[in-house]
């Protein structure tokens, strides 16, 4: 039998259904007219959005609304540093800079070392706060804006987030948080009040720029819980319900799951060697058959293949090429020890320059975090 369904912020286990999801959550299908109007607003359809990665919305036609009637848009998204980061976390992060591309927006985004410390029963205070710099490399080697991007660590800048907790807390019962997050007695209380420190973001936009922002939060499909609890207080506290557009999971190099830290050699890391990487990439769970022979005679099959899901998410950016490679798969010709190097030479590329960019970010960080 297979494992029941959990997607919850802190974990995410079972084979996903993402059209139940939608449902459990009380989401809405991003619909062929949205993407048309993206495609017009953007000049072109991004590969996330044509290929149904970023699945599912709350309230983006009227966040595209308010950008097409010349109000203030801002975007939010953000990192949980507890280790370093893989390309799960860069899939909704590249759709992001897009978006900033796309609409000129500033981007909030918060580093939770307070959640992170909170949850995780080894890590001390000095271990979250120092990834929340180290994953901040990750994130500028994505090639955000220094000047529209801007970092909170939630430790260190607790005095430009304290007030707005302060009213979101207020306004929101245990027994709301309870019913959302899960919490029971043997939770810790910092826990039960961190949904407070990640609605923050939300709104701070506005009260740094003295009106209402229109904030757009892109993230995956986990992250939902804390943006039903936000969506139910914002107007009490005077501010616009963030919007927010919903990502599948790249899923892990094994069989089943999400691409998740806990499982390091399911996952490829931003600083794992690019030789590891693709020993990674060699052992993975593919769509394949148990000999050659069988291959060639009945084919692969994708739609369960962790290498196939590498080219679709993010290492074959050519539709044509992508299409090619599927039937090839299919009908025998192509034979997982050869499509799996091809990913682990893009893989390694990829690596190379993004490790080289980090590098490169960490005499920038004084221009990316909040003051
Ligand atoms: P965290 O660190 O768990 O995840 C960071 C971002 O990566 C997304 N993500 C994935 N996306 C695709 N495939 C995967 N396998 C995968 N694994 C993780 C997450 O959805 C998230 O967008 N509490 C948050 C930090 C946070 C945040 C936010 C995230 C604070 N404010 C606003 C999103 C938006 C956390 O621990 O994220």
């Amino acid at each position: 039998m297979s494992e029941e369904m959990v997607v919850t912020p802190w974990k995410v286990s079972g084979e996903v259904n993402y059209e139940r999801l939608m449902e459990q959550f009380g989401t809405k299908p991003i619909t062929k007219p949205l993407l048309d109007r993206m495609r017009r607003i953007a000049g072109y359809l991004h590969l996330q959005l044509r290929r149904g990665i970023f699945f599912s919305h709350r309230d983006f036609d009227w966040w595209l609304d308010m950008y097409e009637a010349g109000q203030p848009v801002g975007l939010y998204t953000g990192r949980g540093p507890s280790g370093p980061c893989h390309l799960g976390h860069l899939l909704p992060w590249f759709f992001t800079k897009h978006l900033q591309d796309v609409f000129d927006a500033h981007l909030y985004f918060q580093m939770t070392d307070d959640e992170k410390y909170l949850i995780h029963p080894e890590l001390t205070l000095e271990d979250t706060v120092g990834y929340t710099y180290e994953n901040a490399l990750d994130l500028i080697a994505v090639g955000f804006d220094p000047e529209k991007t801007h970092i909170i660590s939630n430790v260190n800048h607790v005095h430009r987030l304290y007030r707005l907790a302060l009213q979101v807390a207020k306004h929101v019962t245990y027994s709301t948080v309870k019913a959302i997050f899960g919490f029971t007695d043997s939770d810790n209380i910092g826990i039960i009040w961190f949904p407070a420190m990640q609605a923050v973001p939300c709104f701070i936009q506005s009260i740094i720029e003295g009106h209402n922002v229109a904030v757009l939060i892109p993230a995956a499909i986990d992250q939902d819980p804390y943006w039903r609890m936000t969506r139910d207080i914002a107007e009490k506290l005077g501010f616009y319900k963030p919007a927010q557009i919903h990502a599948k999971f790249l899923p892990g190099l094994g069989r089943g799951g999400k691409m998740s830290a806990s499982m390091p050699e399911t996952a490829i890391f931003t600083i794992d060697p690019p030789e590891v990487a693709a020993r990674k990439i060699m052992n993975a769970y593919t769509g394949g058959r148990a000999t050659a022979e069988e291959q060639r005679r009945l084919g692969g099959d994708p739609s369960i293949c962790t290498v196939y899901a590498y080219y679709y998410y993010l290492f074959e950016e050519d539709d044509k090429r992508l299409r090619e490679l599927e039937h090839r798969c299919r009908s025998g010709e192509l034979l997982c020890g050869e499509c799996k190097a091809e990913l682990a030479e893009r893989v390694k590329r990829f690596l190379r320059d993004f490790q080289r960019r980090r590098e490169k970010a960490r005499n920038q960080l004084d221009r990316f975090f909040l003051e």
